[in-house]
C-alpha cells in the first residue's frame, strides 16, 4: 500500500486522510515546533498591560493567540503584524486597558477568556462583555469567577454565573489568599492578574504545581512576586509596576509530544525536535515517557528569556505500560490524549488517574480520546478521573472526530502511523489551535506532500 495524507475541504470543516504502508513509516531528521502556547498568551498579555515596548519572538500564530491579541487591540493596545519575525507591543500601562466597544471574543481559547477576566475584572469603571466559540461557551468559568468575586469582582454569566457570554462591570478589589481545590494555572494566573492592580498582597495557593510561566514572566517584567514552593503559593504584591521586555519563545512541549510519541512508536525512527521549552512544570510527558522506557534523551540544553530549553532525540524503542496519577498529572495535562496513543504500542496495561480536569478541556478528553480510539479496534476503559489503555490490539483504520479538539485531532493523526488501512479524521482544521502547520509537518516527516 502506498502511502498518502490528504485534506479535503468539507466547508467549513476539514477532514483527513492518513494512510500508512502496514509496516508503518520511520520518522527521520528534525523538526521545530511552533512556539509555546502558554507563553505566547502570557507575553502578549503583559505586553499590553506593562509600561512600554515588548519584542517577541517565536509567537506561535496558532488560533488562540490571535484572539489574545484581538482581544487587546480591540481595548487599545497597538501591535505589529503577528507575522513579523519580532512582534512588537505598545504596553498602555497598567490599569490603562480601554473599554472596548464592542464583545471581546476569546475564540476557542480558555487561557484567554480566564487570564483576562483577572484584569477586566480589576479595571474599575469599565464594562466589558466576553465570549467565546461554542467549546469555550461551555467550559466552566465559575472556578475564575468564585475567586475573582471573594476579591469584590462584578461578573455575571448564564447558568448561574457559571458559563459565558459573560458581563464584567470591573472594579478596585481587595486582596485574598486563595486555596484552589484544583491545580490549574489558568485560575492561579487569574488571581495573580487581578492582584496587579490590587493594593495590597494577593496569594494563591494550589494542591500541586501547575505551570509556573506566569510568575517567571512577571517576575522578568518587573512584579514583586514570591513563590513559595514548599506549600504551592504565589503571592504578588499590588499595585505592580511592569515595564515592556523582550521574550524569546520556545517551542512548545505539549506540540513536541506528538513527535515524541510518533518517533517512539514507529520502528526505525530517530528523530530531534530542536528549541522546546523544558520548564519543570511541564515536563510530565518526559517523565511518563521515561517511565515506559521511550528512549529520549535531551541534548544542548540552556535558558532563554527564563524558561529552560533544549533539543529532545527520539528513537523507537519497545515501551511498557505504566500507571500515572498525582502531581505528575498537572505537569502533563495537555499530554494525556498523546500519551494515550502511546499507550496502545506499549506492553501491558497503561492506567491512568486523577486525571477528571481533562474532562472539562476544549471538549471532553477523556470521554472523546476512549470513544474514538475504541473505534480504530483499540480497548480503551474510561473512568471518571482517567483512562485503562490495554497495550498491543493493533489499530485499523476507521472515520474519526476531533471533536473540533485541536489536541484530539493531532493525537488521532499520530495514532494512524501505526494503523492499518485508511483514517479519516474529520473536523481536523482544529488542529490550527495551537499548531497550524501540523499536517504539512507530518507529511513532511514521512517524506510525503499533503493532497
Ligand atoms: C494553560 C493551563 C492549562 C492547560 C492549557 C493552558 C495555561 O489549563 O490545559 O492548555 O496557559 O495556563 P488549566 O490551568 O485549566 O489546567
Amino acid at each position: 500500500m502506498t502511502a498518502r495524507i490528504e485534506l479535503t475541504d468539507a466547508a467549513p470543516h476539514q477532514t483527513l486522510t492518513l494512510e500508512f504502508p502496514a509496516d508503518g513509516v520511520a520518522l527521520r531528521g528534525r523538526v521545530r515546533v511552533p512556539g509555546d502556547k502558554s507563553i505566547s498568551h502570557r507575553s502578549l498579555m503583559l505586553g499590553a498591560i506593562a509600561k512600554g515596548e515588548t519584542r517577541i519572538q517565536g509567537l506561535l500564530l496558532g488560533e488562540d493567540p490571535r484572539s489574545t491579541a484581538a482581544c487587546f487591540q480591540a481595548m487599545g493596545v497597538t501591535m505589529s503584524s503577528l507575522e513579523d519575525e519580532w512582534v512588537t507591543v505598545q504596553g498602555v500601562g497598567l490599569g490603562n486597558l480601554r473599554e472596548p466597544a464592542d464583545v471581546l471574543n476569546a475564540g476557542n481559547s480558555g487561557t484567554t477568556l480566564r487570564l483576562m477576566l483577572g484584569l477586566l475584572a480589576s479595571h474599575p469603571a469599565r464594562y466589558f462583555a466576553v465570549t467565546g466559540d461554542g467549546s469555550l461557551r461551555s467550559r466552566p468559568m465559575d472556578r475564575v469567577i468564585k475567586p475573582l468575586s471573594l476579591m469584590g469582582a462584578e461578573i455575571w454569566g448564564r447558568q448561574n454565573n457559571r458559563l459565558a457570554p459573560l458581563a464584567v462591570q470591573g472594579q478596585s478589589l481587595k486582596p485574598i489568599h486563595y486555596h484552589s481545590p484544583v491545580a490549574s494555572a489558568q485560575i492561579k494566573s487569574c488571581i495573580l492578574l487581578a492582584g496587579l492592580l490590587t493594593e495590597g498582597e494577593t496569594t494563591v495557593t494550589e494542591p500541586s504545581l501547575s505551570r509556573d510561566h506566569s510568575e517567571r514572566m512577571l517576575r522578568a517584567f518587573g512584579a514583586d512576586i514570591v513563590v513559595d514552593p514548599d506549600t504551592c503559593s504565589v503571592t504578588v504584591r499590588g499595585p505592580a509596576t511592569l515595564t515592556g521586555q523582550t521574550v524569546v519563545v520556545p517551542g512548545d512541549i505539549s506540540s513536541a509530544a506528538f513527535w515524541l510519541v510518533a518517533g517512539a512508536i514507529t520502528p526505525g525512527s530517530d528523530l530531534v525536535i530542536e528549541n522546546v521549552g523544558i520548564n519543570p512544570t511541564r515536563t510530565g510527558i518526559l517523565d511518563a515517557l521515561a517511565a515506559m522506557e521511550a528512549d529520549i534523551t535531551l541534548e544542548n540544553s540552556r535558558e532563554v528569556t527564563g524558561e529552560p530549553v533544549a533539543d529532545l532525540r527520539v528513537r523507537h524503542s519497545r515501551l511498557k505500560a505504566v500507571r500515572l496519577s498525582g502531581d505528575l498529572i498537572p505537569r502533563m495535562i495537555d499530554e494525556v490524549p498523546i500519551l494515550a496513543v502511546a499507550a496502545l504500542f506499549a506492553e501491558g496495561t497503561t492506567v491512568i488517574t486523577d486525571a477528571e480536569e481533562l474532562r472539562v478541556k476544549e471538549c471532553d478528553r477523556i470521554a472523546v480520546m476512549a470513544s474514538q480510539l475504541n473505534q480504530l479496534g483499540a480497548r480503551v476503559e474510561e473512568h471518571p478521573d482517567g483512562l485503562t489503555i490495554h497495550g498491543g490490539t493493533g489499530l485499523t483504520g476507521a472515520i474519526v472526530d476531533s471533536y473540533t479538539d485541536h489536541r484530539v485531532a493531532m493525537s488521532l493523526a499520530i495514532a494512524a502511523l501505526r494503523a492499518k488501512g485508511s483514517m479519516q479524521i474529520q473536523r481536523a482544521e482544529a488542529a490550527a489551535v495551537s499548531y497550524p502547520s501540523f499536517t504539512a509537518t507530518l507529511a513532511e516527516l514521512c517524506g510525503l506532500s499533503v493532497g
